[in-house]
């Protein structure tokens, strides 16, 4: 396990979602994108085992995100997010996840960041990409695939590449055939200048030809998975600078971090 070094911390903040501003305790009023000058209640809940956020339009429950806590590791696994559907793309659950990794750093109750993919069979249409939303917002924060996708994908461990087009809302992706487990990976990959899903299928057909570009995308973390992710020690510094609001906070935040 590696110990993080404060010292090496830049502290250069990071917008991993829209800008919202407090009205009160339990208010936002969010200032950009297609939500912008929209008011939401927000309550969150900490417990010894859980932390929760539940955002409101008026009286109405519009999203929740729900974090399990190990006490005894420190460990916060966020697994349960979701936003009511005509509402998604707003940056809504990224800012409900704000608020809860925030809380538990600023409470010191989280040095330990995981993120648990919860797979759906029935509400995505068959579909074979799953949680594109938690996938960008993963990235936004710093995590990376739990699956070691750049060793997984190395080697000529990749047997076929087939590009899946893009299909009502959901952005191109890949699908990889590996000779080891996992044997197949569903993948898309972001932009590094937006970490927004690219949405040129060109990109996903040129790669067919190219399986070093998929293990490059891998080892930027531009390459989301389907699966578990994990805060590790390269991503520290991106999820402080996402999180804290000032240099002091984020030495704060940065020193306690320990990898998963
Ligand atoms: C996953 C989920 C909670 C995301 O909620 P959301 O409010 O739409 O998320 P955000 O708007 O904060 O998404 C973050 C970014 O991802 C982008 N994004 C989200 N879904 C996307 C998609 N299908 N294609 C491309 N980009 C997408 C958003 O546009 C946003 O980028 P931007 O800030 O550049 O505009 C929501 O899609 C949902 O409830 N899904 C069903 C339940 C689920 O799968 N939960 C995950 C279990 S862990």
């Amino acid at each position: 396990m590696s110990t993080p070094d404060p010292r090496r911390f830049v502290y250069d903040p990071f917008r991993a979602g829209p800008g919202f501003e407090w009205l009160d305790h339990n208010r936002i009023r969010v200032l950009a994108g297609p939500h912008a000058g929209t008011a939401f209640g927000i309550d969150t809940g900490l417990t010894e085992v859980s932390a929760t956020a539940v955002l409101y339009h008026h009286t109405r429950k519009v999203g929740s995100a729900a974090v399990d806590l190990v006490g005894s590791s420190k460990t916060a696994v966020l697994w349960d997010v979701g936003v009511t559907e005509p509402l998604r793309g707003g940056g809504l659950a990224t800012i409900m996840v704000w608020c809860l990794f925030r809380e538990l750093l600023l409470e010191d109750r989280a040095v330990r960041f995981r993120i648990r993919m919860v797979r759906s069979l029935t509400t995505n249409g068959g579909h074979p990409l799953q949680n594109v939303g938690m996938g960008v917002i993963a990235a936004r924060f710093g995590f990376t695939p739990e699956m070691n996708v750049a060793r997984v994908l190395a080697g000529n461990n990749i047997t076929g590449i087939e590009p899946i087009p893009p299909d009502r809302g959901f952005p191109p992706a890949i699908r990889l055939s590996l000779k080891t487990d996992p044997l197949v990976v569903i993948a898309f990959i972001l932009s590094p200048d937006t970490l927004r899903p690219i949405p040129d299928y060109r990109t996903y057909i040129d790669v067919k030809a190219d399986d070093w570009q998929i293990v490059n995308w891998a080892r930027e973390g531009l390459l989301c998975v389907n699966g578990n992710y994990c805060l590790r020690e390269s991503g520290f510094n991106r999820f402080v600078n996402a999180l804290a609001v000032d240099y002091d906070e984020a030495r704060r935040f940065r020193s306690r971090l320990r990898e998963v």
